[in-house]
């Protein structure tokens, strides 16, 4: 039977919704000419050799060596329960899963499992997106906890499973958000137990729901008529960091945590945003429905409406209320990228973490100022969704009533279907977006898509091979990225191309061997998270297949690299233990640290006994130099 503690959300949704097989005639002739569009449009580093065919191969002898940009020797790829980094580098563990953030909590023992009073004061589980924000001296980090292992944190024999409002309370505490003070000792860098800025956000914390769909009757529930204030902040993946000093936390898969204790609701609206975001009467198995009403879509109906947003929270005030931001559109939010436009109106990019489904930009209608107002910023304006042409060409289509058919907030609660109906670009699962300080350029990382070209997203919507998704049945991903026109990121049009296509030269002479700039010295697969650091480099981390056979012999385990935008060069910086994701990456505020998160580790890293603990590194250089 299959364990499902250990389901991907791409697994679950397959289980839960099973998507139509594509064999419509017309598909398979719309894929045909996207190829040859592909062909013609798709250039790399401006060689003007094509990334597939022979081009392909003959491209990436031909690319230029620049290791000098690189500030580091990249290292081989590694298959065992460590981390390791380049010489002339060093690492150690800032805090683990279960490391006290008040001194109260000191007593959590993960191995025992853990007090349910303890579990919402200390470091929580798998961690993902992170920021760092300088406050009157002090430097903290807000960081997300994306889920819980059901299976460590339950008492073995439940296999998973909760058995009282206790295991489900003691699940809830474990994810959502913490802020914390971090200083550096003799050492090196340690968390500031009971720092007053310490704090953790979690399934239950009270947050408002502001901006257009606020207070909508599909936001309403019995415990609030208005619609504008919610417990809770799920799933939370990827992060942002706004101008202004605020931490943006993105709800993923919070479709996850819902089921019903009894049938799902009829009503058409609410059945077909169920079915279009991936709620149904299981669950994921945290049943949290069983245990917390909240959860149980049979007596609430409107609860997931509340979530799958962009939360803000302000990290140098711990008493301060998060805000849950309707503007900014209701999906699966991997990261929100945020930079101003020329004019100073802010501009926020999205991905939607799904097969098949969109990448999305927000463009206020106010302007920021250093130190001006910001309400509104990140709810007044436009969303629009990203129209890929095979030409290298692209345009963000608004989505508006005219557009859409849909009322303002309907278009906000359900951006998905406001997507499908402006015929948006399917996507191979578009994770973290990332903009180049350097240049007027955006990068999302389009993880995989094994169902490319053969299946439609969960919306209906064919998935046609071509664009910048290129690859049928793609395993290994691809970095796209998008030059906007007139450079300005209000622009709503642009050129793209793709910046790397992942794949194995070692097993494939075709497409699959990846683009040039992906050699058996530097493979990978999955891009998911990324950052720039201020010299421009491009920081890559993968959340792939680290089986290390078949398609992905000689890739090894998760891992980090540093793209050259320039010259397209990647190289490998760092690899994680067995079994891990490596995910969220942030700075020290002298650029001296940089703070690496390693997500649902195996094996048992980094203790070298007992459970695996995922935690964040410090990572930097021994003679002391800025890392980034
Ligand atoms: Fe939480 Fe799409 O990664
Ligand atoms: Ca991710
Ligand atoms: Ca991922």
């Amino acid at each position: 039977m299959t364990d499902k503690t250990k389901l991907t959300a791409d697994a679950w949704d397959e289980l839960n919704f099973p998507r139509p097989t594509e064999t419509d005639f017309d598909r398979i002739v719309d894929s045909a000419l996207s190829r040859r569009g592909f062909l013609r449009s798709v250039l790399v580093f401006g060689s003007g050799a094509a990334v597939m065919g022979t081009g392909l191969l003959g491209g990436r002898a031909a690319l230029a060596s620049t290791t000098a940009r690189f500030p580091f020797a990249p290292i081989d790829a590694q298959t065992d329960d460590a981390v390791h980094v380049p010489d002339g580098y060093e690492w150690r563990v800032l805090v683990r899963w279960g490391d006290p953030l008040f001194s109260d909590a000191a007593g959590y023992d993960v191995a025992e499992g853990g007090t349910v009073e303890a579990s919402d004061r200390m470091f929580g589980e798998n961690t993902d997106g992170m920021e760092l924000f300088s406050v009157r001296g002090h430097q903290l980090i807000a960081i997300n906890h994306e889920y819980a292992n059901r299976d460590i944190n339950l008492p073995a024999a439940q296999e998973g499973t909760p058995a009282n409002a206790g295991d489900v309370l003691k699940l809830q505490n474990l994810q959502g958000v913490t802020v914390m003070e971090i200083a550096e000792g003799a050492e090196g860098w340690e968390v500031v137990i009971d720092s007053p800025f310490n704090r953790r956000i979690h399934h239950n914390t009270e947050m408002a729901l502001v901006g257009p769909a606020a207070g909508h009757p599909l936001l309403r529930t019995a415990a609030d008529a208005t619609g504008t204030r919610v417990l809770g902040t799920l799933n939370n993946c990827g992060s942002g960091k706004t101008p202004w000093g605020t931490f943006l936390t993105c709800e993923e898969n919070f479709n996850g945590y819902f089921g019903a204790n009894g049938d799902l609701p009829a009503d058409e609206t609410l059945a077909a945003g169920y079915r279009r975001y991936g709620i149904s009467a299981d669950g994921w198995g945290y049943d949290y429905h069983k245990w917390d009403a909240r959860f149980d879509v049979a007596a609430n109906p409107n609860e997931p409406h509340r979530h799958g947003w962009v939360v803000e929270i302000d990290p140098a005030d711990p008493t301060s209320t998060p805000v849950k931001h309707t503007g900014l559109g209701r999906f699966k939010h991997e990261n929100a990228a945020i930079v101003l436009a020329h004019d100073g109106r802010v501009v926020v990019y999205m991905g939607d973490d799904e097969r098949g489904e969109f990448l999305y930009k927000f463009v206020s209608n106010g302007f920021y100022t250093p130190g001006g107002a910001t309400d509104g910023l990140l709810d007044d304006g436009t969303l629009f969704v990203a129209k890929f042409h095979d030409d290298g060409t692209g345009e963000w289509l608004p989505l508006t009533p005219e557009t859409t058919g849909m009322s303002a907030a309907e278009i906000l609660i359900f951006a998905r279907t406001a997507g499908s109906r402006v015929g948006a670009t399917t996507m191979d699962r578009p994770e973290w977006v990332a903009v180049n300080p350097h240049a007027i350029e955006g990068y999302c990382a389009l993880t995989n898509n094994t169902r490319r070209g053969t299946r439609t997203n969960a919306g209906g919507d064919p998935t046609p091979v071509g664009g910048p998704n290129p690859r049928e049945a793609n395993q290994y991903g691809q970095i796209v990225r998008w030059f906007p026109h007139d450079e300005d990121h209000a622009s709503t049009t642009f050129d793209w191309d793709l910046y790397v296509m992942a794949g194995n030269p070692t097993v494939h002479a075709d497409a699959y061997g990846g683009s040039r700039n992906v050699t058996p010295g530097n493979m990978f697969n999955a891009p998911d998270g990324m950052a720039f650091d201020t010299t421009g480099l491009l920081w890559i981390q993968t959340d792939g297949d680290d089986s290390n056979t078949g398609d992905f012999a000689g890739m090894g385990n998760n891992q980090m690299l540093a793209g050259d935008p320039e010259t397209g060069e990647i190289a490998r910086f760092l690899t994680g233990p067995t079994g891990c994701e490596v995910t969220g990456l942030c700075w020290s505020a002298d650029r001296r640290t940089m703070f690496v998160g390693i997500q649902h580790p195996g094996g048992h890293w980094p203790d070298g006994a007992g459970l695996p603990r995922s935690a964040v590194i410090a990572v930097r250089r021994a003679d002391g130099a800025p890392v980034g």
